[in-house]
């Protein structure tokens, strides 16, 4: 028998709760390295099968498991139990995003936000039927930009994002300008003006919550700042 962590987490049913309300859990450590995710599916697969939370490759890549620990968000399956430092886990879902249920929240309105930054290669010149290429040199200007994951930590933690309901948010500016600054993108002018707008990059007050909470490790915050950068120089 391994020891045991409490974990207490909220939970929400709309269907049956008039309001939210902290559960506690008891959960044996099986193994070092133990994660969040598998606490959350000893909870549900041994303890209390009404638990609701996303999950899906469990390994960092489908960005689905995103939530709130002791305050600060995270992955649940990039998480170890023993790193978090008290004998507590506090769960909770990503704040500033409807609740579902429990640990499950809307996402729509976060996507709707990446949507609207034109997320993919927009090109006017004609390409024919060759591949455009780049560079090696070309090519490293997206590293710390392509990698997202789409996960919502960032944009989640970012106290502009939960006051704004308009304000599109870190993950949406980092997209943006992932595709910026490939140099086979023509979109620069369409994009800059969707973002130069009270609640396009102006609003970004430089907290650097977004930056803490990725946990891919990119920067946000830098790419908020190139963006106005490229705006002030092209006098928008
Ligand atoms: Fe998640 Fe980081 Fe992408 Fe934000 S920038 S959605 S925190 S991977
Ligand atoms: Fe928010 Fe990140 Fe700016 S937390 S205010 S988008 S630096």
């Amino acid at each position: 028998m391994g020891k045991k962590v409490t974990f207490e987490i909220l939970r929400y049913d709309p269907d049956k709760d008039k309001s939210a309300f902290y559960q506690k859990y008891e959960v044996e450590i099986r193994r070092p390295g133990m994660l969040i995710l598998e606490a959350l599916n000893q909870i549900k697969w041994e303890l209390d099968h009404t638990l609701t939370f996303r999950r899906s490759c469990r390994e960092g890549v489908c960005g689905s498991d995103g939530l709130n620990v002791n305050g600060v968000n995270m992955l649940a399956c990039m998480t170890k139990i023993e790193d978090i430092s008290t004998s507590k886990i506090v769960l909770q879902p990503l704040p500033g995003m409807p609740v579902m249920r429990d640990l499950v929240v809307d996402v729509e309105d976060f996507f709707e936000k990446f949507i609207t930054v034109k997320p993919y290669l927009i090109r006017s010149t004609p390409t024919g039927d060759k591949e455009i290429y780049q560079s090696e040199e070309d090519r490293k200007k997206l590293d710390g930009l392509y990698e997202c994951i789409l996960c919502g930590c960032c944009s989640s933690s970012c106290p502009s994002y939960w006051t704004d309901k308009q304000y599109l948010g870190p993950n949406a500016f980092l997209r943006a300008w992932r595709y910026i600054s490939d140099t086979r993108d023509e979109g620069t002018d369409e994009r800059l003006k969707i973002l130069n707008d009270k609640h396009g990059v102006w609003r970004c007050h430089t907290i650097y919550n977004c930056v803490k909470a990725c946990p891919k490790e990119l920067n946000p915050t830098k790419a908020i700042v190139e963006i106005r950068k490229m705006l002030l120089d092209k006098q928008f």
